[in-house]
């Protein structure tokens, strides 16, 4: 089958639906880790829609929006080496009209961690999430579990909002070396990408520990002899569910987080834990 492109919401509208349709949301700049998001919906659905759009909404002022990768015509190439059904590409007009009014807000749990840095991003995300949602109406969505605290949101937004989609997570891929896969790598230098491989390497280090208080300081540790070149935003060991900062005899399942900067780009990464097991 012929790969789709629409353009813009009345290409879209003209595709026809056949059985199952999955829906995997990018910002495009597509590299592996999209590829595992897109075989995981390829496994489960009859059609899978890949949307690229770089959201306007979900970047701050003195964030990367505009030096953000745009690699189309590669990105359809790796839709089409993935059997994906649809492309779904439209422009930030035909998404967001001048005089739109009404967003999505992602609440309380939208404001801690990441959301502390990033004022907004997030319910720029959940925004586009759900007009992508209401346009494309597929049954299940796939998103990658390198964005923790984003999946968790749109979790909370789907039973919220009573919303009728599946919502699957995809485990983070990782270079040999530990790096997560982001579109954002491409920015780092090769000393940048020596400097970033602190955050998997203190995540690693956190989860061997069992301890809240052990974990946040082995991992601690492992970021301050990452040197002045690493300035860390936050390091979380946090509920997975409302993302607030478990306390010393918290049991279960927890997400330690870190957001740092190299250079001049901030990455994020992220692993999940059993703390404090019986
Ligand atoms: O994870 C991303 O690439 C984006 O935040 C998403 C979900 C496509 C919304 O713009």
């Amino acid at each position: 089958m012929e790969l789709i492109v629409a353009r813009n919401r009345e290409d879209l509208v003209k595709v026809r639906h056949e059985g199952t349709v999955a829906l995997v949301p990018t910002m495009g700049a597509l590299h592996e880790g999209h590829r595992s998001l897109i075989r995981q919906a390829r496994v489960r659905a009859d059609q899978v829609v890949v949307s690229i759009f770089v959201n306007p909404l979900q970047f701050g002022p003195n964030e990367d929006f505009s030096r953000y990768p745009r690699t189309f015509e590669a990105d359809l190439d790796v839709c089409r080496a993935e059997g994906v059904d649809v492309v779904f590409h439209p422009s930030a007009e035909d998404m967001y009209t001048p005089d739109r009014q009404v967003s999505v807000s992602a609440g309380e749990m939208g404001r801690v961690v990441e959301g502390a840095f990033r004022p907004g991003h997030f319910d720029g995300v959940l925004t586009v999430v759900l007009k992508l949602f209401n346009l494309v109406r597929p049954d299940l969505a796939v998103f990658g579990q390198k964005d923790a605290q984003q999946l968790a949101l749109i979790r909370r937004m789907v039973a919220d909002l009573d919303l009728p989609i599946e919502i699957l997570g995809a485990p983070t891929v990782r270079e040999p070396d530990g790096l997560a896969l982001s579109s954002r790598n491409r920015y780092l230098s090769d000393d940048d990408r020596r400097v970033a491989l602190a955050l998997s390497r203190a995540l690693r280090t956190g989860a061997a520990e069992l301890a809240p208080a052990e974990i946040r300081r082995a991992a601690r540790a492992v970021l301050d002899a990452a040197g002045p070149e690493l300035t860390v935003d936050y390091l979380a060991l946090v509920d997975p569910a409302t993302f607030a900062e478990v306390s010393d005899d918290y049991v279960g399942l927890a997400v330690l987080a870190v957001a740092a900067k190299v250079g001049g780009t901030r990455l994020i990464d992220n692993v999940t834990l059993t703390l404090n097991p019986a």
